[in-house]
């Protein structure tokens, strides 16, 4: 059987069974190209944030798919995305993850374009004859079809036509709406520094692992081993300090994972309610800090919707394909896929301009302590997915069980399915999002 025929559409679906999931789709390299071309070439991709480019001519490099794209603000303060490659020769022109240009000039041959992407100059333009056209949108950068923002959150899709980004987003408008709605200014900042770090294994272990609330009491056990050391008490406390309380809280027993509960959408999108419930690190904190800063958002937003604004308990909120928000600490994360067995997970945080700059140091604590690479939380589910790769590449087990809490979803609006926590709704709810994508007609 020759490749194209293989991977149609018939043999993609056999892949995924209700209560299973073949090995393949994590270790196949045809099945990740297909999933380059059908998922992250056709979905709205997180590209960045606008605060990440607040003048003309910042830039910051990024990916979609398989591509490197710059995303930047030009002179007529739009934001663009543009691809990372020179239209004379190929050569890709930005190297710098980040920075602030007049023009972007290519390293090969120095044609140079504005920050919009047009041709600007070319040396030893004569030698290309007087009928040259430099206005000829061939020799300009190549812009990205569709880019549109969400208060701040910059999408682009490299499909020409597809739902706009509201549509796409549906229910999980909320999570962004939230966050930026917590800043007493209504205005977020990306804070520089974000980590990068990579494992050796498929884009989708990361986001189904986000929202699998059996795995921390295990695979962070060590972690949950050492707070309770340190503070002396399992009991989660607000004198622990709170990357102490964060880690304690991972080790709740099954019965309040139930309760934490998960959600997921037809669109492949998911969320799990919030587990940090006690101490300092729950959203009913009352010391000063957090006083002054509610005052402050009651200012903008008036009381009513303020304790609405704060009661959200929304945590990992996953946009399918591969970004992931938390709104109570100001976290973003976006996995990016690389090849079939090798991963780039970009995890920042955001500052609420106008708060208590204490609460930048909150987040700040939390980025380090759940996603950065000395965290003993992100370093743990890393290592797991390299097991995972390893285990899955070699013939042996063929199909993997995806049946924990199967058949007790309870469905609400929006097509919205609701879960205990320990069920494996939300992998099951991305599981069916990714064959609609694989197997749709484009
Ligand atoms: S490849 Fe860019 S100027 Fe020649
Ligand atoms: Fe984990």
């Amino acid at each position: 059987m020759d490749t194209v025929n293989k991977y149609n559409s018939k043999f993609i679906r056999q892949l995924v069974k209700e209560n299973a999931v073949h090995r393949d789709i994590y270790v196949d390299p045809t099945i990740f190209q297909l999933e380059i071309e059908k998922i992250f070439s056709q979905a709205w991709i997180y590209i960045g944030h606008e605060s990440q480019i607040p003048e003309t001519g910042c830039y910051v490099r990024s990916r979609i798919a398989d591509r490197e794209i710059i995303l930047v603000r030009d002179t007529e303060e739009k934001v663009r995305v543009l691809l990372n490659k020179c239209p004379h020769r190929g050569s890709s022109i930005c190297r710098s993850r980040t920075g602030q240009v007049k023009m972007f000039r290519c390293p090969y041959h120095n044609w140079s374009f504005r920050p919009n992407g047009t041709l600007l100059n070319i040396p030893h333009l004569e030698g290309y004859g007087p009928k040259f056209d430099m206005e000829n949108s061939a020799y300009a950068m190549t812009s990205i079809p569709r880019v549109e923002s969400y208060r701040g959150f910059v999408f682009a899709s490299l499909a020409a036509d597809g739902p706009d980004l509201v549509d796409y987003l549906g229910p999980m408008t909320l999570p962004l709406d939230n966050i930026t709605d917590r800043s007493p200014s209504g205005l977020l900042k990306l804070v520089k520094g974000t980590f990068r770090q990579s494992y050796r294994g498929n884009w989708k272990f990361h986001m189904e692992n986000a929202n699998d609330l059996v795995h921390p009491v295990r695979v962070h056990e060590s972690a949950i081993d050492a707070a309770r050391l340190v503070s002396g008490s399992s009991q989660i406390s607000d004198q622990d300090p709170a990357p102490v309380q964060m880690m304690k809280s991972n080790g709740i027993p099954f019965s309040r994972w139930d309760d934490v509960g998960v959600h997921g959408f037809p669109q492949g999108h998911c969320y799990m309610g919030s587990f940090y419930t006690e101490g300092t690190i729950s959203s009913s904190r009352e010391d000063p800090v957090f006083r002054t800063y509610k005052d402050l958002l009651v200012n903008r937003l008036g009381h009513e919707r303020t304790e609405e604004v704060l009661s959200m308990e929304r945590y990992n909120n996953l946009i399918y394909p591969n970004l992931s928000i938390n709104a109570s600490f100001q976290q973003i994360r976006v996995i990016r896929p690389v090849t079939v067995d090798r991963t780039i997970v970009e995890s920042g945080c955001f500052e609420l301009i106008g708060a208590p700059k204490e609460m930048l140091h909150t987040s700040i604590q939390f980025l380090s302590a759940v996603n950065s690479p000395a965290s003993l939380i992100s370093s743990d589910d890393l290592e797991i997915f390299d097991r995972c790769q390893a285990g899955l590449k070699v013939d042996g087990i063929d199909w993997l069980d995806l049946s924990r809490g199967m058949g007790q979803d309870i469905l609400g609006e929006n097509g919205e399915k609701t879960a205990k926590g320990t069920s494996e709704l939300p992998l099951r709810t991305q599981l069916n999002s990714w064959l609609s994508y694989m197997t749709a007609e484009n």
